[in-house]
């Protein structure tokens, strides 16, 4: 079949966008014969300052926040939210120009904003276009401008362990320039913003334009009021980064894309688009295609909306259309609005499903405004046929075939790339999840970028899109509750809008853990205010919001389509263990709102909260299966590390073993998302002097920990796989009590110590691992070899090593795109004469690159390392390091050194075209 043309084309003209068009962003377009509409990333030429202090910025700020007394860093993740506390200021603030920008997603005409007369900033010099920026800093974007650090350490630190150590707060500018030309003058100009970190606010030409204060929401300006056509534009982009605003690290920045788009006058809406299908089946799928317009001339006008379906295969859509939508045509009135439908009957659709069971077909929607014989607007939107049933009792239904969630929670940085988007980063995040087993990806807390839903379509992943970690009630002095009443429709609606296309996506969950649970039916109001409003933009799909404390027979837990639980299912605190703790102790509540909601979807959004440092180990062991974490028990406060004996958890958490335990004792559940997938930057519980997490099933720089191949021998039952640890380095622990343990798809294992057999066991039912806990340590080798249904499965032996001799380096990809985006994850390996991996190498390395690359960061997955992720020299962590390596724009070999003192270097090529 053909591909077609035009939209390929269209596509390269994107600078740095990822050949997908997502949701109704009107990616193709721009070809030579002049497409109607245009939109090109403005990733470059930017300059950037941020004020050495927050105190000594400039006054323009959004709002007065009340002063930061109760700030805590380290506050157990569950303490209760506590109420916002009234403000009262004379400083004079810009909040009433930027609240309009959120008037198309305020439903109520009379809850609009009027934008007041002046702008106020016009004076102020970094607005000014003859303002002299040519001593700031050049920047590219997705740019995070805290993520370099230096890590801030320490007790006093002004950012603790929470927020990631890292400089995120503070207040900076932005500015760039952009030209338009005479045939622009026919156009609208619009600033498009997937996300800026903070409270951003917008000058053009020294006009406030206007702003979005959530940073993780989506949005644009609509900048034609204020362009010019004789001289260049000027942009000035203020972000204000409030410090404690956060429970985990936010970044700071304009850390994901940002575009430039001209449409014409008469167009189709900002998300505007949307096809949906119903009486899904092989044999026939119905398509009902809705396009919101909007007129911004003078005159009414006659138009007619033309659609026509394409398929979508490897990364492109081929021609020829394979179905067309009726045309419908209408009348609009001038500066008017209408809504079109027109619907269509497919015959024999490709489905969208998960992966593995099903395929991710998608399907490209074409959609096309018609003025008297003459293309107006044309815009395109992928999207899946798919139909998704939550049924109480029975589960996740995709297409009529039951999902069992085999989910994680991911936050939305990228380790050492911190916060600023970068698709191929995200893409390997999903592709080692997708090597554990996972089916489903719950986007904790709030709206991620939108290339992530791209590519959790494209590769087949089901996604619970979440949007708020806080309410009218806060968990950090300046997080989103100070702008909860405000702006909590325009970003709901806004989420909505944007990310309902997405076939991935299956349900809304409106707030994580929020203060409300606590507040009776005044908590419950606010959450069937948002419920409705979710409703109203989505009828298709189910809400939630997650409960770590609500119970069944409180308000709140009634008002959400689903009950989506964090942590009660399998019980908090309620192991022998955890007898000693204070805080929520909860027993198993899977029974009592299964008994109290028939007829919900009962799911698991939060478990496990297990903790653990890569190849680190501790003893004595706990005899438990599920223990808390605490010094000596686990935890090590003078390195900063948790065992990974896999056994230990946060104070209201629980092993992986208890909770897969617990999720298969009630088949009722439909699974569950494990507390986190990666790590992440912040929240490192306990050990708050840290800088990022030790939650992560996968390390901040993506290697594999124990409890990888735990849940991989749960979730991938057909692989046939067998994981040992600790490693078998312990000189000292001769003859010393030296756990060991095993992980395996099989059903028995034998294990063997120097040949020596320490017995064969057998999974018992609700046990996911087998354990020899009187082992002692001998120098030599451990064999495990497992058996299923009697027969040998699968094998794995380790060593002793010698001392590290020599480096190794494993690129994840060796040949890049050469679009200044790609990288190469080197994965550095510190090995012994024998070529072994030394499981305790702790060990200076440099990398050197040369070629047109550059060193984008490095890591080791080491919690508690706080050399900065730009440095080149970094320590390896248990036998690993990390090296992330970003093509420039120019074609050609690169080479990537590494060395390290007292070991032989090591080398690798990587070509970019
Ligand atoms: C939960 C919370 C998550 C994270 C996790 C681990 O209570 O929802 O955001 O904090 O605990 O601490």
């Amino acid at each position: 079949m053909k591909r077609l043309v035009w939209l390929a084309a269209g596509l390269q003209l994107i600078l740095g966008c990822s050949p997908s068009p997502s949701s109704d962003q009107s990616t193709a377009q721009t070809t030579a014969t002049a497409e109607p509409r245009s939109r090109v990333a403005l990733d470059q030429g930017w300059r950037f300052y941020k004020y050495p202090r927050a105190e000594q910025a400039d006054r323009l700020i959004y709002d007065v926040r009340p002063p930061l007394l109760d700030d805590e860093d380290g506050k157990a993740a569950d303490a209760e939210p506590t109420a916002a506390e009234a403000l009262h200021s004379n400083q004079p603030v810009l909040k009433a120009w930027v609240l309009p920008t959120a008037n198309a997603f305020i439903a109520n005409p009379a809850q609009q904003h009027q934008r007041p007369a002046g702008s106020p900033g016009s004076d102020f010099p970094f607005v000014q276009s003859n303002f002299d920026d040519s001593q700031w800093q050049q920047v590219r974007l997705p740019h995070d401008w805290a993520i370099a650090g230096p890590f801030l350490a320490g007790d006093d630190a002004a950012v603790g362990g929470g927020m990631g150590r890292l400089p995120s707060p503070g207040v900076a500018w932005y500015r760039n320039k952009f030209s338009l030309n005479e045939q622009d003058k026919q156009q609208r100009i619009y600033l498009e913003i997937d996300g800026a970190m903070s409270y951003a606010m917008v000058w053009l030409n020294g006009h406030l334009v206007g702003g979005w204060p959530y940073g993780y929401a989506s949005f644009e300006l609509d900048l034609t009021p204020y362009v010019r056509f004789d001289q260049p534009n000027q942009l000035a982009i203020r972000l204000d980064n409030p410090a404690a605003s956060s429970r985990w690290y936010p970044g700071g920045g304009l850390y994901r894309d940002v575009w430039l788009s001209k449409r014409p006058q008469l167009q189709f809406s900002q998300w505007g688009t949307l096809v949906q299908s119903s009486q899904v089946s092989t044999s026939s799928a119905r398509l009902t295609l809705q396009s919101n317009i909007e007129n911004h001339q003078t005159q009414s006008a006659e138009l007619t909306l033309k659609s026509r379906l394409y398929a979508w295969q490897d990364g492109q859509p081929l021609g020829p259309a394979l179905a067309q939508w009726p045309d419908v045509s209408s009348h609009i009135p001038a500066a008017g609005k209408v809504q079109l439908h027109t619907e269509l009957q497919l015959t024999n659709p490709k489905l969208w499903g998960p992966l593995p069971q099903q395929h991710p077909h998608l399907y490209l929607a074409v959609t096309e405004l018609w003025q008297q014989g003459k293309l107006v607007d044309r815009q395109q939107q992928r999207f899946g046929i798919r139909d998704v049933k939550l049924v109480s009792g029975q589960g996740v239904l995709v297409n009529g075939e039951k999902i069992y969630l085999q989910g994680v929670n991911q936050h939305h940085d990228l380790g050492a790339l911190g916060a600023a988007f970068n698709r191929r980063a995200a893409e390997r995040q999903l592709q080692l999840l997708r090597e554990l087993g996972v089916n489903a990806i719950r986007l904790a807390h709030n709206p991620a970028a939108p290339e992530l839903l791209d590519l959790t379509d494209e590769m087949g992943f089901l996604v619970v899109n979440e949007i708020f970690d806080v309410w009218q009630r806060k968990k950090t002095p300046h997080d989103f509750h100070l702008i909860f009443d405000d702006w909590s429709e325009a970003d709901l609606r806004a989420f909505i809008r944007r990310d309902r296309q997405h076939p991935s996506v299956i349900m809304w969950s409106l707030g994580n853990e929020v203060g409300e649970q606590y507040t009776g039916e005044a908590g419950a109001a606010v959450a069937q205010r948002l419920h409705d409003i979710a409703k109203q933009e989505d009828p298709t799909r189910p809400t939630a919001a997650s409960f770590n404390y609500a119970k069944p027979d409180m308000p709140i837990t009634a008002v959400m389509d689903s009950i989506s639980l964090n942590y009660q299912g399998e019980g908090i605190r309620n192991a022998p263990a955890y007898q000693h703790l204070q805080g929520i102790r909860t027993e198993p509540l899977y029974p009592a709102f299964a008994k109290a909601f028939p007829d919900k979807l009962i799911f698991s959004s939060e478990n496990a909260a297990a903790v653990s440092s890569r190849g680190e180990y501790q003893f004595p062991l706990t005899p438990h299966d599920s223990a808390p974490v605490a010094d000596g028990a686990g935890g090590d406060p003078a390195s900063l590390q948790v065992s990974s004996y896999e056994l230990y958890t946060a104070p209201f958490g629980s092993s992986a073993d208890k909770v897969l335990r617990s999720l298969a004792a009630h088949p009722e559940v439909a699974g569950g998302f494990v507390w986190s997938g990666w790590d992440y930057l912040g929240e490192p519980t306990p050990y708050y002097a840290a800088r990022s997490s030790y939650f992560g099933v996968i390390d901040l720089a993506g290697f594999k920990k124990d409890r990888f191949y735990l849940y991989q021998a749960a979730w991938r039952p057909e692989l046939p796989m067998v994981h040992l640890l600790p490693h078998w380095n312990w000189p000292g622990r001769e003859g010393e009590i030296t756990p060991v343990h095993a992980f395996t798809s099989g059903d028995e294992a034998e294990l063997f110590v120097n040949g020596q057999s320490q017995g064969r066991l057998k999974k018992q039912p609700g046990q996911y691992r087998l354990r020899w806990d009187k082992v002692r340590y001998q120098h030599g080798e451990v064999t495990v070899i497992a058996y299923k249904n009697g027969a040998k499965w699968a094998e794995q032996r380790i060593e002793t090593t010698g001392a590290p001799s020599q480096l190794q380096l494993e690129a994840d990809r060796t040949t890049l795109s050469a679009d200044g985006r790609d990288l190469s994850f080197i994965t550095i390996k510190l090995l012994d004469a024998q070529g072994r991996v030394v499981p305790t190498a702790k060990q200076a390395f440099e990398v050197h690159i040369s070629g047109p690359a550059e060193l984008a960061a490095t890591d080791n997955g080491d919690p508690a390392d706080l050399t900065s992720f730009a440095s080149a020299k970094r320590h390896s962590f248990n036998g690993l390091g990390l090296a992330i390596v970003r093509s420039s724009q120019q074609k050609g070999e690169i080479k990537v050194r590494v060395t390290a003192e007292g070991l032989v270097a090591a080398e690798i090529g990587l070509s970019s075209r």
